[in-house]
């Protein structure tokens, strides 16, 4: 049975991925911090929990061990606080960097030598459109993105000789929990009423339409967008 990596998926993007994996036929490993959000995922057939907190290095190390993935979604990710940079806390610079950015080349660099040896696998990154358009506030989470973006697609040359496939997801706004703590109820409410935003699914959806395609196939990036947000910075309504 093929086997999948994906971090992140004790909710949002990655849990939806993981679900749509399993349901595509992969055995899946799923990573997270939530503990009780990776039990009742690893409540389905063909998932297994691994709880961890993707920044700690021995704990990454140890909880690839015996893992052999296909298919790793680098997904796990956080946004810090929305402020002017000069505002921005060092801690926040740091976390936002250490999760988003150095965990993930980490992993990434745990799990391709093995791809590489087998010939065969898929790496994808959940990118953004902030990574890719300038947003105020968001400028260390830009910076993330737009790093993940780069690596990508620097990656994607390392790997091709090896028939081993890389893709990023540019995801515009997706209904998830990644403003929780961040923006009020109401304000997330309005952010993701109606039409505003993708749903996890469709991302999910996308990812097994990529891996679905032939060999010979390799999808650099797709980006996903809810349509009235057209362009990364917004489209206007046919209201003006
Ligand atoms: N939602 C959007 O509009 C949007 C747009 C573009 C890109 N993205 C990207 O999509 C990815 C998934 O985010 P989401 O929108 O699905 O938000 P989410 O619901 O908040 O999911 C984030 C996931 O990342 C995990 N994570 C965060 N920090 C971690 C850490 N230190 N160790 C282990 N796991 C950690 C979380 O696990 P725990 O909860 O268990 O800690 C959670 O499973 C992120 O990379 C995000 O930047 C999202």
């Amino acid at each position: 049975m093929k086997q999948a990596l994906v971090t992140g998926a004790s909710g949002g993007i990655g849990r939806a991925i993981a679900l749509a994996l399993r349901d595509a036929g992969y055995q899946v490993a799923a990573f997270g911090r939530d503990r009780q959000a990776l039990a009742e995922l690893a409540e389905q057939d063909g998932i297994t929990g691994h709880p961890l907190n993707i920044t700690d290095r021995a704990a990454l190390r140890a909880a690839v061990q015996g893992l052999a993935p296909d298919v790793l979604i680098n997904n796990a990710g956080m946004m810090p606080p929305l402020v002017p940079f000069p505002d921005m806390e060092e801690t926040d610079l740091d976390r936002t960097i250490a999760t988003n950015l150095t965990a993930t080349l980490a992993l990434t660099r745990l799990i391709t030598p093995g791809m590489r040896d087998r010939g065969r696998g898929h790496v994808f990154f959940t990118g953004s459109t902030a990574g890719h358009a300038p947003f105020a506030n968001l400028a260390v989470y830009a910076a993330t993105k737009a790093a993940i973006g780069g690596f990508a697609q620097s990656l994607r040359l390392d790997m091709a000789p090896y028939g081993v496939r890389v893709t990023e997801i540019v995801a515009g706004r997706v209904e998830t929990g990644l403003y929780r703590g961040i923006l009020s109820a109401d304000q997330r409410a309005a952010m993701y009423a109606a039409g505003n935003a993708v749903q996890p699914q469709d991302v999910a959806a996308m990812v097994v339409a990529v891996l679905a395609l032939p060999p010979h196939v390799d999808v650099a990036r797709f980006d996903i967008l809810p349509t009235h947000q057209a362009t990364a910075t917004g489209a206007k309504s046919k209201d003006g």
